[in-house]
């Protein structure tokens, strides 16, 4: 990094220092991953579960330190928000944005459209003559609420799913029983209605690696969006979940790098959307795990970051005090997995650092809107 840039970095995270008295500033905290990511167009930014938005202000001055937007981890979807076919619950998604207004920091919105995490009534509800009005409900509703006060919209989510040998390739879920394809279509206009500047996003995992299903899976993607576009749906950016796996193969960059300016070249947008780096099937030495995680993060975002199309990266939590993937995929030996930037005790890993030089190393990407 040029002495210039770190000049403006350190001058950057002066500005946003999130730890400073009322009385003057502290020494600027040595500066977050957004500020490494601001300086080259980009964005970073961290999932938030609703327990430790609650409960757990620790790390959440790390999350306002470190990020430049924030998701709620499950708050926006179903079964929080729309937990009975009469009723909405906000409050979930309200203490977020209440949050995020106080500390100005924008928000995503995660997911409209999924196959889980949908409340009882949803999937008896759905036919062919009542799906429509009720997605096209829900949408307006939810939307409509936080209109022209979130930034993207993961609009839908995880549709691709070849086993189900579908048109498309596309997912046998109740939306697709209930409406065909065009539940996606119908998805993307309503939300385009509803909040015009929020960024669509079709938010997709399973496309990392250079292994056949993927690779089909990745072609699947990118026929998919083609398709959308090609027929004026609204769809406006690629979300790549990025939940990678350090025992898995080793990341082929070309490749990778291939697929991510294929998505560009449609004209989309890429938005790294829930990146984290799983350790289950490594050995147990924290030193040795934290190594492999580095590295593999490291070069997933080295063949990914470059792309002037690439708006940021969201981490799937902050911290490895809490990851969805000791619940998923559990470590044989009981182990806390380490996926995050921040271990447990909310100090910066080997993998924090891995982030911030990927983000120091590319090249700028000019500004864009995140
Ligand atoms: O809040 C309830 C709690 O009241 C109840 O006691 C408890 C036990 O039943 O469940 C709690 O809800 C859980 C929720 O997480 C909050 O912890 C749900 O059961 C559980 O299914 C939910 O899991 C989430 C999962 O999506 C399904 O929605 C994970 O936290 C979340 O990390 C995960 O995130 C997904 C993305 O949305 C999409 N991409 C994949 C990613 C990982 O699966």
């Amino acid at each position: 990094m040029t002495d210039i840039s770190r000049r403006a970095l350190l001058a950057g995270a002066a500005a946003a220092l999130p730890f400073a008295s009322a009385f003057g500033a502290e020494e600027p905290k040595a500066p977050g991953l957004n500020a490494h990511a601001k300086l080259k167009g980009m964005f970073y930014g961290a999932a938030v579960s609703g327990d430790a938005l609650a409960n757990d202000a620790a790390l959440m001055e790390h999350v306002f330190a470190e990020s430049g937007m924030v998701v709620s981890e499950n708050a926006f979807k179903w079964s929080d928000i729309h937990p009975e076919a009469e009723k909405y619950d906000f409050s979930g998604a309200d203490a977020l944005m209440k949050w995020a207004g106080a500390h100005r920091i924008p928000v995503r919105g995660h997911t409209l459209v999924w196959h889980e995490a949908n409340p009882a009534w949803l999937e008896p509800a759905l036919s062919k003559t009542t799906a429509e009005k009720i997605l096209r409900d829900h949408i307006k509703t939810v939307v409509g609420r936080y209109a022209g006060k979130l930034v993207h919209w993961d609009v839908v989510n995880e549709v691709i799913h070849e086993e189900d040998h579908k048109p498309l390739a596309l997912r046998d879920t109740p939306w697709f029983r209930a409406l065909g394809p065009a539940y996606i279509d119908i998805a993307f206009n309503a939300t385009a209605a509803a909040d015009p500047n929020a960024l669509r996003v079709i938010n997709e995992f399973g496309v990392d690696y250079g292994i056949d299903w993927q690779m089909r899976k990745r072609d699947q993607l990118l026929a998919l969006c083609a398709d959308l576009l090609h027929r004026k749906v609204p769809v406006q950016a690629v979300g790549l979940q990025a939940h990678l796996d350090a025992g898995e193969i080793a990341i082929d960059q070309k490749g990778l790098a291939r697929f991510v300016a294929d998505i560009a070249s449609l004209g989309l947008k890429i938005i790294v959307t829930e990146f984290d780096v799983r350790d289950q099937s490594l050995p147990a030495s924290v030193a040795a795990r934290d190594t492999a995680i580095a590295a593999h993060g490291r070069a997933w975002l080295d063949a990914v970051l470059p792309n002037p199309a690439v708006l940021g990266v969201l981490s799937w939590g902050l911290s490895d005090r809490a990851s969805w993937l000791n619940t998923k995929f559990p470590r044989p030996d009981g182990l806390s997995q380490r996926p995050l930037p921040l271990d447990a005790e909310l100090n910066r890993k080997k993998l924090w650092s891995a982030m911030a030089a990927s983000f120091d190393t590319v090249p700028p990407h000019g500004p864009q809107k995140s």
